[in-house]
């Protein structure tokens, strides 16, 4: 059956989390990819730790405590103006290529965000990217203080469109996240670009994808 609503994951569905490696590169040479790829695995870490341990911050904080971590591990010593610039690059993240393409063509559906960014961060990200208006809803953890894939999260969604979990189709391109919806109970695509194997989670999504154009050839 045709899912009657798209519900998308921000950071590394829509937009791509390693295009600030351009401004990671620019200001510390020859580290600009182990940066990104820690600074991201950090930011992540923290939003379950910090889940687990109940003691919430939003997501703009945990992506600067992740930043600075990184920054330790790798030795690297950014000044005050170059944590400013790194964290506004985050704010200024691409979209992927199809981004855009897909949301028009999903026109005819509700076509939502629910992330663990900030309101404040997902609303930069979707200006920056002049993607306003392509969004029913933009739906944050923050409002519930806890992280995906807490169930409450997905619950968001559930609630905020009045729609049963099963007609709502959830796309990310993080594989635990996929776990997490699936578990929950929503129809899941995994949007996995990097051909990487099914989590170990004991769930699987409906469907492995490439590229999200291919939701719009789903049956
Ligand atoms: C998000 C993170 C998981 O957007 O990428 O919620």
């Amino acid at each position: 059956m045709k899912p009657q609503a798209y519900v998308f994951d921000a950071y590394g569905t829509l937009f791509d989390v390693y295009s600030v490696q351009a401004k990671c590169e620019e200001i510390f040479p020859g580290k600009g990819a182990d940066l990104t790829r820690l600074w991201r695995t950090k930011q992540l870490e923290y939003s379950w730790l910090r889940s687990l341990m109940a003691r919430y911050e939003n997501f703009w904080k945990l992506t600067g405590d992740g930043l600075r971590y990184s920054c330790q591990f790798l030795g690297l010593k950014p000044g005050q103006e170059q944590m400013e610039e790194l964290m506004q690059s985050y704010l200024a993240l691409a979209a992927f290529p199809e981004t855009g393409q897909v949301l028009e063509k999903l026109a005819g559906f509700s076509r939502v965000i629910l992330s663990n960014g900030t309101p404040a961060m997902l609303e930069a990200v979707v200006r920056h990217n002049r993607l306003e208006g392509q969004f029913d809803h933009i739906l944050s953890v923050d409002e519930l203080k806890i992280y995906k894939p807490h169930p409450a999260v997905y619950q968001l969604a559930v609630d905020r469109l009045g729609l049963a979990k099963e007609n709502i189709a959830f796309v990310s391109s993080n594989g635990w996240d996929v776990a997490g919806a699936k578990a929950f109970g929503f129809t899941v695509y995994w949007l996995n670009r990097p051909g990487a194997p099914v989590e170990e989670l004991g769930v699987q999504p409906e469907a492995i994808l490439k590229s999200p154009l291919e939701l719009l050839y789903i049956p």
